[in-house]
């Protein structure tokens, strides 16, 4: 951690440089790394000389990414895996044993969401759920064998708010850790270690990229953790590549700078479709509509680049607004620099059973959008003619 700003950390924050004083960090595309000696060799590999050894364990272009959203989460450590998903499972396979139990906001992302009902069961791990408008119960889900208790906020895709200062309170209470994915926030609006988590995972896919190039992902927090999830992690291999490594760390450079655009455009966004007729609802966390405004305002910067909405019509009005759509994409992907509209009814959450779908506020006409880059006027021009 430094008292540098965000911004300045962003960009500030690199490996060291070569004989060749590049300004530019290169890229160490290397698997292994050499030694002087058998016994630095020795030293290295027992854990008394702290220095690369092999890719799987580190490498200096995956230092730095993690140095990077370390600085911006005020974070201890952290690990850096090949994917979101990479670090949502290392996370929970470091933690958890056999016999453990999790609490869960029902929304969640549907790949995690599948961890929890396809493969924790056959490893004797119990998840108990409470949705959005559930908060009250959390304590009372909570048991003996309770290791975590499990949030992401704004949820994927239904953009509710979860406030983490309260979350994070009953988990000091009840002695669990508290584990959050702030994937749709990144560390620049929002940093739930200041509200009491734990562990922050972010999927580096999305926002962290912002161009929709490479898939990446990471886990911080407290130190302790963070070495145990490391030592699973060199174990298995599920390790950010340091080319992926590079390019992350230099979109970190510009993201303040682009999510701060990509807010304005999507609060217009948001504004324009609350002024519809043929729009029934619009759900953003910095519109005074939305359930939890004070609390959004009160853990984010800015409200993020997701806006959720339903257009009348149900599944066929949902499809339909798809095919009509002209500029923006029809992508599984969001927070790139393109809009994109996912209809999560008839594709991401269509085996997914009904009564999860009204707990994360997924109707059928909802349709999500990752505001993207463009002009706003051009962005909002798309939107109207296929509302029509
Ligand atoms: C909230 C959230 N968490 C995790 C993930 C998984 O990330 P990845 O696709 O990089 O594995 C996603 C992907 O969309 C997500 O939206």
């Amino acid at each position: 951690m430094n008292n540098k700003k965000f911004e300045t950390s962003a960009i500030r924050t690199q490996s060291e440089t070569t004989q060749f004083s590049e300004h530019s960090v290169p890229l160490y595309l290397t698997s292994g790394f050499v030694f002087d000696d058998a016994e630095e060799m020795r030293a290295s590999f027992a854990g008394e000389k702290q220095r690369d050894l092999y890719s799987r364990y580190s490498n200096p272009n995956v230092n730095e990414f993690v140095d990077k959203v370390c600085a911006m989460e005020g974070a201890e450590s952290g690990y850096a895996f090949a994917s979101g998903m990479a670090a949502v499972f290392s996370t929970f396979a470091t933690l958890l044993n056999a016999g453990d139990h999790v609490v869960s906001c029902s929304s969640v992302f549907g790949a995690t969401h599948g961890l929890f009902t396809k493969y924790f069961p056959k490893w004797d791990i119990e998840c108990s759920y409470f949705g959005i408008n559930e908060v009250a119960i959390i304590e009372s889900l909570i048991k003996p064998n309770t290791k975590f208790i499990y949030a992401e906020t704004p949820t994927n895709p239904g953009v509710d708010v979860l406030d983490l200062e309260h979350i994070s309170a009953i988990c000091k209470k009840h002695n669990i850790l508290f584990v959050v994915d702030n994937c749709f926030a990144t560390p620049y609006l929002q940093n739930p270690i200041k509200f009491g988590a734990d562990l922050v995972i972010h999927s580096a896919t999305k926002l962290m990229d912002g161009q929709g190039r490479v898939l990446g992902g990471i886990t911080v927090g407290k130190k302790e953790l963070i070495h145990e999830i490391y030592l699973f992690s060199r174990l298995t291999g599920p390790c950010l590549s340091p080319f992926n490594a590079w390019v992350l760390s230099k979109s970190l450079e510009t993201l303040a700078v682009r999510v701060d655009k990509h807010c304005e455009n999507a609060l217009k966004v948001a504004k324009f479709l609350e002024n519809h007729s043929k729009v029934n609802w619009v759900k953003y966390p910095f519109l005074k509509s939305h359930p939890k405004y004070e609390v959004a305002k009160k853990q984010m910067l800015l409200g993020g680049n997701i806006v959720a909405f339903e257009v009348e019509g149900g599944i066929a009005g949902g499809r339909n607004f798809l095919n009509t759509i002209k500029m923006c994409s029809l992508s599984a992907n969001l927070g790139d620099t393109r809009t994109i509209v996912t209809h999560p009814a008839s594709t991401t959450h269509a085996k997914v059973e009904a009564a999860i779908k009204v707990a994360a506020g997924i109707t059928e006409g909802m349709v999500r959008i990752s505001v993207g880059l463009e002009h706003v006027d051009d962005i909002i021009a798309d939107l109207k003619q296929a509302l029509k």
